[in-house]
């Protein structure tokens, strides 16, 4: 990916992650938008940043997303980088019913949906300007963290879509990259046990990503080259902390642990490192799939 002379879009750049990347991409002299809820947010950006512009708006709301994308074609017509980065996470019981049936999905309203909407909304300027979009799913795509249940499937959504998406945008001129962040010291993390994650800072994750954006990685996942203790990240919270493990609803028996579910020989090592998962088995993005295209069909609507 080219990382200078673009116009970039980040939803959910008011903060952690995305702020980050906002700074970074601003910092090369690139224009840069960000968006996010709330306002004061958004205001501080603008103080501490105000070569970034800022606008508000919400991915979960599919009305503000028409909204946003009319402005911003408006706006910044030269826009050719979308990084749908907004997200959410809820730790959730899911052996209790829910109060709230609505409130029970609002990761996938976000998560998911956020992506799929501006994905959308944006997918001409992306075309015309031969541009590239950058979804920011997780580690957790590939492992489920029992005490974030639908978090979790959010992210093995959005690594299953982008992958089909990059394969239907192959002949676009779109770039289609999926970065997938380690654990982060944001406010989503901030909640965490001392010591229960390593977590990396976002200025860590920036410069890790930006090499292998300027490398043109499409895949970018990162686990190896952070000084984190990769397998702790993937225990339930409660199962590593200092004070032992507990037994809570969000800490699972060693049988369900995410150990068994892509276990491989050495995870099943005892000590120390018993329940220890072995990493992700990355599935290399497919050769070029043209053969296979013209038995595929796009269904419109
Ligand atoms: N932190 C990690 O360890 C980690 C690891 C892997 C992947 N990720 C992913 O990285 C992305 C950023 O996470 P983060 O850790 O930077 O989170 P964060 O610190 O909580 O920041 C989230 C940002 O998204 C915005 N946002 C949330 N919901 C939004 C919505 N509906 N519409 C527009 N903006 C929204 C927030 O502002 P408002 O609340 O004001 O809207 C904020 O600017 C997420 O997709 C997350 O899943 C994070």
């Amino acid at each position: 990916m080219k990382l200078t002379n673009r116009t970039i879009l980040i939803t959910g750049g008011s903060d952690g992650i995305g702020l980050a990347f906002a700074a970074k991409f601003a910092s090369l002299g690139n224009e840069v938008i960000v968006t996010g809820r709330r306002q004061a947010l958004l205001d501080k950006v603008k103080a501490t940043h105000p070569r970034i512009h800022t606008i508000q708006s919400d991915v979960g709301d599919p009305s503000q997303i028409a909204m946003l994308a009319e402005r911003v074609k408006k706006a910044f017509p030269r826009l050719d980088v979308l990084m749908n980065n907004a997200g959410i996470s809820r730790y959730r019981n899911l052996t209790l019913e829910s109060p709230d049936l609505n409130q029970l999905m609002s990761e996938m309203d976000i998560n998911v949906g956020g992506v799929v909407r501006m994905t959308s909304a944006f997918i001409d300027l992306l075309k015309t300007n031969k541009g590239t979009l950058i979804n920011v799913s997780s580690a957790l795509a590939f492992v489920p963290l029992p005490c974030l249940p639908i978090y979790c499937a959010t992210k093995a959504a959005i690594h299953s879509y982008t992958q089909s998406l990059r394969f239907q945008l192959e002949d676009s001129g779109v770039e289609v990259v999926e970065l997938m962040p380690p654990a982060v010291r944001t406010v989503m993390t901030s909640d965490l046990a001392d010591g229960s994650i390593a977590l990396i800072t976002t200025d860590k994750l920036v410069e890790l990503s930006m090499a292998d954006l300027a490398a043109g990685r499409l895949e970018i996942h990162l686990e190896e080259r952070s000084n984190w203790r990769s397998c702790d990240a993937w225990r339930p919270i409660s199962s590593t902390g200092s004070s032992g493990r507990r037994r809570s609803p969000w800490c699972l028996p060693a049988r369900y642990r995410p150990s068994r579910v892509i276990s491989k020989p050495s995870a099943r090592r005892v000590g120390r490192d018993a329940g220890a998962i072995g990493r992700p088995r990355w599935r290399p993005i497919p050769p070029k799939l043209k053969s296979k295209k013209e038995n595929f069909h796009v269904v419109e609507g």
